[in-house]
């Protein structure tokens, strides 16, 4: 049996992109429906309410166009509004949990970092996850919201001075605490990986949450016999197309997106 009907993906912005792109890498013959929500992006520096509203919306924006699971492809969302997901009619995946196992796997210290927004910090989501599977674990938080603003303007070489610089001094905790791992919370991090590398050296091992999250689509379409065999193709909506819509994006996916695809879309508030 399979199932033709696409996989949807939301983020609060274009950063669900990174995500997106593992996913199409694991599961090239999906077709996918992408809502990213422009017009209101960040996400990761508003309230927690905001959040479970916005997460809300999108979800009901997707499952308009009958999509056969919903990734929230959003850090901010994964951590601070999965409940919003637990009336849904399909199956739902959070960046979280899985990258929180690749780093219970990866560490051999047990000093895992994580990095991420503010709103995510503030969760506690990934320290909860951790601890409960790890209790003796030492988990460092770090609330980097600055680098998504770097990633957005395209500073992303690994040499780029000024990245590095914000990086030096937002992974210093990670340093001092001697972390082994770092889970990259935020949906822009894997961007600027190499440059995150770079300062914390190669001993240390990045999650990049697009990857994990990838595995365990996968995994879902296939327990539940959902695959897709003869798709492949990408649609892309958002709330708004900025003035940089498309150079973001491109830095974020990858690869060009063909115009064609785009759509404007009008969310309906709750
Ligand atoms: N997509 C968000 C995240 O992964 C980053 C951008 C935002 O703050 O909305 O947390």
């Amino acid at each position: 049996m399979s199932d033709n009907r696409p996989i949807g993906i939301f983020d609060s912005g274009l950063g669900g992109l990174t995500v997106t792109k593992e996913i199409i890498r694991c599961l090239p013959n999906e077709d996918i429906v992408y809502f990213g929500d422009t017009s209101r992006v960040p996400y990761g520096t508003k309230g927690a309410q905001t959040i479970k509203r916005y997460a809300k919306e999108d979800e009901r924006f997707l499952l308009s166009k009958d999509v056969k699971l919903i990734v929230a492809a959003c850090g901010t969302v994964s951590s601070v509004a999965p409940d919003t997901a637990l009336d849904l009619p399909v199956p739902f995946i959070e960046v979280i949990s899985h990258s929180v196992d690749a780093a219970i796997k990866a560490t051999k210290n047990k000093k895992i970092g994580v990095l991420a927004t503010a709103a995510t910090i503030k969760s506690g989501a990934h320290k909860n996850k951790i601890l409960k599977k790890m209790p003796d674990a030492l988990v460092t938080e770090v609330s980097g919201s600055l680098l998504v603003s770097l990633v957005e303007e395209g500073f992303t070489d690994k040499n780029d001075p000024l990245t590095l610089e914000a990086v030096k001094k937002y992974v210093k905790p990670f340093i001092e605490n001697k972390v082994d791992t770092v889970i990259l919370g935020c949906t822009h991090f894997p961007i600027i990986a190499e440059a995150i590398s770079k300062v914390l050296g190669e001993n240390v091992t990045l999650i990049n949450m697009g990857v994990a999250t990838a595995l365990a689509v996968k995994e879902t379409l296939c327990r539940l016999d959902l695959l897709n065999n003869s798709g492949g193709n990408h649609r892309f909506y958002v709330s708004d197309k900025g003035a940089e819509f498309k150079k973001t994006a491109s830095i974020l996916l990858g690869e060009e997106i063909d115009e064609n695809n785009i759509e404007t879309a009008v969310i309906d508030t709750i």
